[in-house]
């Protein structure tokens, strides 16, 4: 009997204070039709200033948990998918630890920018189905406004902060739970999304942060082109794989970037809109946190049910990008 990992609790944070359109055209040259035409997003969260990545985390975990009974000391592994850490370390993995009381797990973070949480979903997968692990919590989690140059209208509008949470456990049922992934990364993508400053190559110094070095820095056509093309090649090709078409797709989350992106890619896998969780016009871009954000929300609003193929697929800074396909268990 195969043992897989299965997604037995989940759960989604975003921080209270909205920032709209109209209130990012108050620092910035833009305007809320323009950042609605060419992303389809509306408004963001802001993290509180007395929060950190951290705390999001937590929140989501908490979530997750709500009305159940939960024993953060029977956690084994806790795998943070993050860019934006609390701090270069430790690691943001060993503070959320802390913070729930999570004694007995070892815990470490994971970069992989937008593909952050498959990544790390993926890896988790490996402890739980080795059996070396019983209970893995998977966490993406974001501040983007931590790391964006709100001068630089290109970049600025398109992100917001949160996080997302799930813990996996074993399943030994056929046909349940983490079915297949398929993940890549391209490193020459890696001069058209990145950040230089703050890393052993560009340490932190006047400069550094004059020249702005610390956020986000972007070539929105060429990482919009290659969004497009690769995240469809890879939900296409893992449903290939697996003997699926597009018909069989119970619900499909993919990475929250741009609507555009998201619309091309539907089109490409022909997709219905009904098949598909959509959420960039409240949240705009968490980077490793859309995912588990997209799919707590589509299961608190009962989209998807006992048996369904769940596709998940990402994109992001690396390049790297990667499709999960599930076959969901109710919890
Ligand atoms: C960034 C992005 C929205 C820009 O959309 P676009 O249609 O490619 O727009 P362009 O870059 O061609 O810019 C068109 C014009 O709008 C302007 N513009 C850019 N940002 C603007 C903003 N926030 N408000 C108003 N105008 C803006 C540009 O300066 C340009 O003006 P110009 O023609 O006078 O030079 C789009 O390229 C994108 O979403 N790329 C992918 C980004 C992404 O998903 N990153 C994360 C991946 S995980």
């Amino acid at each position: 009997m195969k043992r897989r990992a299965k997604i037995s609790a989940l759960g989604m944070y975003v921080p209270e204070q909205r920032m709209t359109n109209d209130d990012m055209a108050k620092i910035v040259d833009t305007s809320d039709q323009w950042i609605q035409e060419r992303s389809g997003i509306k408004e963001r969260r802001i993290i509180a200033k007395d929060q950190a990545n951290s705390d999001l985390s937590v929140k989501a975990i908490e979530n997750a948990f709500e009305g159940k009974d939960f024993h953060p000391e029977e956690i084994d592994l806790i795998v943070v998918a993050t860019v934006t850490p609390d701090m270069m370390f430790p690691s943001t993995a060993c503070i959320v630890q802390d913070k729930i009381g999570a004694k007995n797990a070892w815990s470490f973070d994971l970069s992989g920018a937008c593909s952050g949480f498959l990544y790390a979903m993926a890896t988790g997968a490996q402890f739980v189905q080795t059996g070396m692990c019983k209970k893995v919590l998977v966490i993406g989690t974001d501040v983007m406004s931590s790391i964006l140059n709100f001068e630089d209208r290109t970049t600025c509008v398109l992100f917001g902060d949160g996080a997302g949470a799930i813990l996996l456990e074993p399943t030994e049922e056929e046909d349940t739970g983490i079915l297949d992934f398929m993940l890549h990364s391209d490193g020459a993508g890696g001069k058209f999304l990145y950040m230089p400053g703050g890393g052993s190559l560009h340490p932190a110094s006047h400069e550094t942060v004059d020249k702005k070095m610390h956020c986000v820095h972007q070539d929105g056509r060429n990482v919009f082109k290659s969004a497009v093309k690769l995240i469809s090649e890879v939900s296409a090709k893992i449903l290939e794989r697996n003997g699926y078409s597009a018909e069989d797709v119970g619900l499909y989350v993919p990475h929250q970037a741009n609507l555009r992106i998201i619309q091309s890619t539907l089109k490409r896998l022909n997709l219905r809109p009904e098949q598909v969780a959509i959420n960039i016009d409240q949240y705009a871009n968490t980077t490793a946190a859309t995912i588990p954000i997209g799919l707590a929300e589509a299961n608190q609003k009962g989209r998807i049910s006992e048996g369904d193929l769940v596709l998940l697929a990402s994109f992001g800074a690396g390049f790297t990008w990667g499709s999960v396909l599930l076959r969901w268990k109710k919890f």
